[in-house]
């Protein structure tokens, strides 16, 4: 292995958010932490070379995002997902979760429906409440141990005049990446009824043996049309701390409109650091990916083995994309699985719940770490499951 996956980095003390906030959220900074979604990993070599040359001229102005720095995304973007993306259908926005504000505030009106699909990311139901939209849930649907969209939910509220959907895709936190055939059935439906699609592709890249990642906005160009994707490096080589994004949307309009909403909300500049690391990640960091799937892949089977064979009722959803796993306990007769297995066997993880009343009884555990790391928590779950 050329980069030391396996190796157990020390994070307490370098303000992350994982580890320095575990006293705040569990009670305890002796828990281990498999709660927020970044990676217990260092970044590719070739992004800290670049931050190290750019922190030697140890000026720090305001910065313009150079055209490299766009041609490094449109590169990524059709060499790893075969999708060729105009430059001028490009726009940054300083996170993710801010793009989708900015494209809600830009396609929709206060009152309008905006429809998620829950067990889903937290921050999607905020996106649609404090911007004043109404929010609609449409619930995955969980049939034989996998999340399907349900149409027939979806077409209801289309029909009654929905005016947009949130895609996560791949959908965090249940690791679905949804086929070509699914996103084509979902772009027809808005299609017929005129909602818009923001996609969050955020974790895009994060794609085992049984995914392909199809962008929605790459499938044809009425549903470009209709389409605003946001994604970024950050989730693909660690690098969120940087809140740097990139937002595709093919139809002037709608750019126009999101660019006029980020100007509202007071954003005109990307940030120094955030462009020199994007751009060095998506030119020279992929070898570096293509050793982390394979390590992420080898670590949710040993995962998948190790329920089986140690924790009896419980289940993991096959993930297809992300790195997280769902763990589904509701067969584990405790009333509070999430204090459970802070208090009983010290490992802390997101609560179900957190993602939508669909999520009571399971538990989202962050497997981007060292595989002795996500063995030693595993030991103390079962431990502390069997002690039932
Ligand atoms: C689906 C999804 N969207 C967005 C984000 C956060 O994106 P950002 O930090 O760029 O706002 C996350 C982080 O976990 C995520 O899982």
């Amino acid at each position: 292995m050329k980069y030391p996956f396996d190796k157990i980095i020390d994070r307490s003390g370098t303000h992350s958010v994982k580890w320095d906030m575990r006293s705040e959220v569990f009670g305890s900074d002796k828990v281990l932490p498999f709660w927020v979604a970044d990676m217990e990993f260092l970044s590719p070599p070739a992004v800290q070379r670049a931050l190290q040359q750019r922190i030697k001229h140890n000026c720090f102005g305001y910065t313009l995002m150079p055209e490299s720095y766009w041609q490094s995304f449109a590169s990524w973007a059709e060499k790893r997902h075969l999708w060729k993306v105009e430059r001028e259908s490009l726009q940054f926005s300083p996170g993710v979760i801010p793009a989708l504000d900015f494209a809600i505030q830009s396609i929709t009106k206060p009152g309008d429906g905006v429809i998620i699909q829950p067990p889903v990311y937290h921050p999607f139901y905020n996106v649609v409440k404090r911007n004043r939209r109404k929010l609609l849930l449409n619930p995955l649907r969980l049939d034989e141990g996998q999340y399907h969209m349900d149409f027939e939910g979806l077409e209801n509220y289309l029909k009654a005049g929905a005016k947009a959907i949130i895609l996560c895709n791949p959908h965090n936190p249940v690791g679905r990446v949804y086929t070509k055939q699914e996103l084509e059935t979902l772009g027809e439906y808005c299609l017929h009824y005129g909602a818009k699609i923001v996609s969050d592709e955020i974790h895009w890249d994060i794609v085992y043996s049984e995914g392909v990642h199809v962008p929605v906005s790459a499938l044809d160009k009425d549903l470009a049309d209709i389409t605003i994707t946001a994604t970024s490096p950050g989730k693909t080589f660690n690098l969120q701390g940087f809140n740097t994004a990139f937002v595709v949307i093919p139809n002037k309009k709608l750019r126009q409109g999101f660019e006029r909403a980020r100007h509202r909300n007071g954003i005109f500049m990307n940030n120094v650091l955030g462009i020199t690391a994007s751009e060095a990640a998506y030119t020279e960091g992929e070898d570096w990916l293509d050793e982390l799937l394979p390590y992420l892949e080898s670590n949710y089977r040993k995962l998948q083995n190790f329920i089986r064979m140690e924790m009896p009722g419980v289940e993991l959803i096959q993930p297809e994309g992300t790195y997280v796993a769902w763990l589904d306990f509701r067969m584990v007769p405790v009333e509070d699985i999430h204090r459970f297995m802070i208090e009983k066997a010290g490992v802390g993880m997101n609560n179900g719940l957190e993602f939508g009343e669909e999520g009571r009884g399971f538990l989202r555990f962050n497997f981007a770490a060292p595989w002795p790391m996500i063995e030693k928590a595993l030991r103390q779950m079962a431990a502390a499951l069997k002690s039932i």
